[in-house]
């Protein structure tokens, strides 16, 4: 047994409707998880916030299936093994996985299949840019973008956890990066730290006027994370065969009912460009790939990331709340036990 133990899970209370709401979650005390054999016990140290949250507890999505009411909150977490009898991983491992919003688990490698932390690379590493939001970067803008050397990138919600590591993979790949982002700070961060090119702050900047005078021979690679009238934006301003990597549209995951699509689609006609949507579960067979590809770009310095780390595990609602709300720079993550 450990001791002092405490173990607590969120579980989904309600369906959102609207923004989402602390009520929209519940608190629970459960009994410590009792590991036998072949089990491990593993304390959880980190957990995630990720929009896409939205869609599982509103049951709007149907590439995954949806939380039920009751069931515990989905989410990648980090932690470390306290007590095994896994030989592949001893007590004091660190792990990641989907272990959703709880504080310790138990898991025999397949009700929750571990992956090991490599040595070395800090829990916060491993679930920002080795974790989901790093490969969605990886495939969507490697694979569906395909930017070339002296193309234009463009990237909304460019100092996001995906965002800011979908543009530096253009910018490694050769590519000028412009960013689009809510506020100062993070163009900031885009332009003196990440290498973009330039950054637009949506939020105080005509984004239509600035992208016409950044991307004056259009934009060859424009990734979208948030749909709605930055998309319009967007796809004014295309080169002839540019790529539109639609990886998501957090400006209108509030909205209930239909999505509306853009108002100005025909473009795609006139400029032989594609838009292409993609779900990062569908690479799982390539993970290990963009795992490698990504770890040598951190190794070599070329790629820089940035957490945004709420301290507590009751933080959770709040810190999925923030992003909505534009407060993380880089991946938000929560510190279980500060
Ligand atoms: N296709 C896939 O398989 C896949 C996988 C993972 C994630 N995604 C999608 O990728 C996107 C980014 O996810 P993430 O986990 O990396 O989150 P994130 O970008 O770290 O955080 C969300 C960001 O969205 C921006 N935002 C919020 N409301 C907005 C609005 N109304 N208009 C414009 N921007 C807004 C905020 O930044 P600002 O301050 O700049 O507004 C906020 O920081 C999401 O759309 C998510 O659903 C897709």
């Amino acid at each position: 047994m450990v001791a002092n133990s405490h173990n607590q899970q969120f579980q989904l209370a309600a369906r959102p409707q609207g923004e989402i709401k602390p009520t929209d979650f519940k608190l629970v005390d459960v009994p410590m998880p009792v590991p036998g054999a072949g089990e491990v016990l593993v304390e959880v140290q980190y957990l995630t916030a990720e929009p896409a949250m939205k869609g599982w507890m509103e049951a709007r999505v149907d590439y995954v299936a949806p939380i039920k009411i009751g069931d515990v909150m989905r989410g990648q977490g980090a932690g470390i093994v306290l007590q095994s009898d896994l030989p592949d991983y001893p007590k004091g491992t660190l792990v990641s996985g989907h272990f959703g919003w709880r504080r310790y688990l138990v898991s025999d490698d397949r009700s929750i299949p571990l992956r090991k932390i490599p040595v070395g690379v800090p829990s916060t590493t491993a679930l920002n840019v080795l974790g989901i939001t790093g490969l969605t970067a990886w495939f969507g803008m490697l694979d569906i973008g395909m930017p070339q050397p002296g193309n234009t990138v463009l990237v909304s919600g460019a100092a996001g956890a995906t965002g800011s590591v979908a543009g530096q993979l253009a910018r490694i790949a050769g590519a000028r990066v412009i960013g689009i982002a809510g506020g100062q700070e993070k163009c900031n961060w885009l332009v003196s730290e990440l290498g973009f090119e330039a950054a637009i702050d949506y939020k105080s900047e005509d984004t239509s006027a600035r992208v016409a005078q950044l991307c004056p021979d259009g934009v060859d690679v424009y990734f979208d994370n948030v749909g709605g009238e930055i998309l319009d934006v967007a796809l004014n301003n295309l080169a002839d065969r540019a790529r539109i990597v639609l990886c998501g549209g957090i400006s209108r995951y509030n909205e209930s009912g239909p999505i509306a699509g853009p108002a100005n689609y025909f473009n795609l006609v006139y400029r032989r460009a594609r838009m292409e949507g993609f779900i990062v579960l569908d690479y799982a067979s390539r993970f290990s790939e963009a795992i490698s590809g990504l770890t040598k770009h951190l190794d070599s310095g070329e790629l820089h990331h940035r957490e945004t780390v709420l301290q507590g595990f009751e933080q959770l609602p709040q810190a999925l709340m923030d992003l909505f709300r534009g407060s993380n720079m880089g991946k938000q993550l929560v510190a279980v036990n500060p």
